[in-house]
């Protein structure tokens, strides 16, 4: 899709389709009384014989509204004006999508940019059109053999200001949205692709190639370079698979030489069978989104590159498979970490931060001025905060306001939750420094806590997206979260938050 900033008002759109707001109590936006005072009344009575009352959510597609240069009218429903808050925005702009992308018009001029959103500004709406835009044509690349016949996609969107003064900004909130929208395509396509394509392997191709692409640096580490580097942690998850682990190193280097980076650190697992802990069969096959903190990560590294943020920015992805073998971890097998420290492998599943916590030491020789590691980490996460939410943990109070204001700012929201010393008595092992579960009371708390022992040289934040990451069932696919949230983050570290 083409999209484009146009001051303009709709009395003068030749455009194919154009979008237009209407409140529950019927009455029309700005936009929509141009329309209705050019068609000479014509909105006005519809509304009045009751074809649309407004009601958020709802559309009304118009065709050859007297008087009208436009092919066709859609009139959105946007609620009671006094409660047009965000939500409410992002639902009347999704169901808009919806209804443009069936009507067979092959090009639109959004009106809904300037609406007075609560809290939110004109660089905000346009931001979240364009996002909204994109998702509304995503489709899962499938490898199905046969296709079903798509209807006539959108081709061009004009995203429709009334003042000119406004066109640099919104220009700016555009190119913002498309780089977001970007890198939340590439998360979610990576998040799709089945585990027997995305392997290890796979992951680090794709970063390569995204390098090559975006001129930043690559650097992948084979296993041989990770048993040098003392990784037992990592290596003892991926000796249960015969794919062989990666670690990923990506660099952008966007600010000043000598300038702390940002570091983003994935969990890559590209299948999570449990091991030996095997998982239960009833929905397995989700567990190949187990490396959707590994896409998150390159999703905004891409964003961040698209964008050329004035940042240093590190990414670190340690990539293996989750499986049972007769060579895999056995519960109560003992392992050495780069830290030194040992691991008691109380439960094979808990597989994720045994892979994070050496890639958590290897980022310390960056000397970097935040971490940020995202992780589908565990499934008690997704019992606490259900899938609006993702887990925000942190070492560090300063850092985990500015990542609870990007993920206001973004809306891929996070909920802060506890880190206290209370909790660690819980990862006490009898043969080892630590172990790698703590029970069944607070499971994404103790989680945070066992990657805490590891993260104590620089400030840090823990991500756990196992309930935002991924939808189930019938729209069963990649969200492309926390891109969004990583990017405004990333922004405000620049110096650019808006
Ligand atoms: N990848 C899973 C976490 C997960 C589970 C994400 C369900 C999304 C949905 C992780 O590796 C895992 O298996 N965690 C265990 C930890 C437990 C053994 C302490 C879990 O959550 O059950
Ligand atoms: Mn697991
Ligand atoms: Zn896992």
């Amino acid at each position: 899709m083409e999209f484009s900033i146009k001051s303009s008002s709709p009395d003068k759109q030749r455009s194919a389709c154009v979008i237009v707001g209407v409140y529950e109590s019927r009455k029309l936006t700005p936009a929509a009384s141009a329309l209705d005072t050019l068609s000479q009344g014509y909105l006005v009575d519809l509304l009045k014989r009751g074809d649309m009352e407004g009601r958020l959510g709802t559309t009304c597609l118009l065709h050859k509204v007297p008087g009208t240069l436009a092919e066709r009218v859609l009139l959105v429903g946007l609620g009671r004006e006094r409660e047009l808050n965000d939500k409410a925005y992002l639902e009347a702009v999704t169901a808009a999508f919806k209804a443009v992308h069936g009507s067979g018009a092959s090009d639109a001029a959004f009106f809904l940019s300037e609406l007075p959103v609560q809290s939110r500004d004109l660089a905000w709406n346009i931001e979240q059109a364009v996002l909204i835009a994109h998702a509304s044509e995503y489709e899962p690349g499938t490898l199905k053999s046969t296709h079903d016949k798509k209807p006539r996609k959108l081709r061009k969107l004009a995203l429709c200001i009334s003042d000119k003064v406004h066109q640099a900004m919104a220009e700016t909130a555009l190119k913002r949205g498309q780089a977001i929208a970007a890198g939340v395509a590439l998360a979610k396509d990576l998040g799709n692709l089945p585990g027997n394509v995305c392997t290890p392997t796979y992951l680090a191709e794709q970063a390569q190639a995204l390098a090559k692409t975006y001129k930043f640096k690559c650097e992948v580490l084979s296993q041989k370079e990770l048993e040098k580097l003392g990784m037992g942690s990592f290596l003892s998850v991926a000796k249960g698979s015969r794919q062989p682990p990666k670690l990923i190193v990506m660099q952008h280097n966007g600010g000043k030489k000598g300038d702390k980076p940002v570091a983003l650190v994935g969990k890559g697992i590209t299948f999570d069978a449990g091991g030996i802990s095997l998982k239960p069969a009833a929905e397995m096959d989700e567990m190949k989104y187990d490396m959707c903190g590994a896409a998150s990560v390159l999703g905004a590294f891409r964003a961040a590159a698209e964008l050329k943020l004035p940042i240093n920015l590190v990414g670190i992805i340690p990539t293996c498979e989750n499986l049972p073998d007769g060579d895999a971890n056995k519960p109560g097998d003992i392992v050495t970490s780069m830290s030194g420290q040992t691991i008691e492998i109380l439960n094979t599943d808990a597989e994720g931060r045994l892979i994070l916590c050496d890639a958590l030491t290897y980022v310390e020789r960056f000397e970097p001025a935040a971490v940020i590691d995202i992780a589908t980490l565990t499934g008690a996460c997704v019992i606490a905060l259900g899938h609006h939410a993702s887990g925000l943990f942190s070492n560090q109070d300063k850092l985990a306001r500015e990542i609870e204001q990007a993920a206001n700012t973004s809306r891929d929201r996070v909920w802060r939750m506890p880190l206290w010393d209370d909790y660690q008595p819980q990862l006490d092992s009898n043969f080892a420094d630590i172990a790698n579960i703590g029970g069944r009371a607070g499971g994404s708390i103790t989680a945070a806590c066992f990657l805490s022992r590891f993260t104590q040289k620089y400030d840090w934040a823990h991500l756990d997206i196992a309930g935002t990451a991924w939808k189930s069932g019938k729209e069963k696919g990649g969200t492309g979260r926390p891109v969004p949230l990583l990017v405004h983050f990333l922004l405000a570290r620049a110096g650019q938050a808006g």
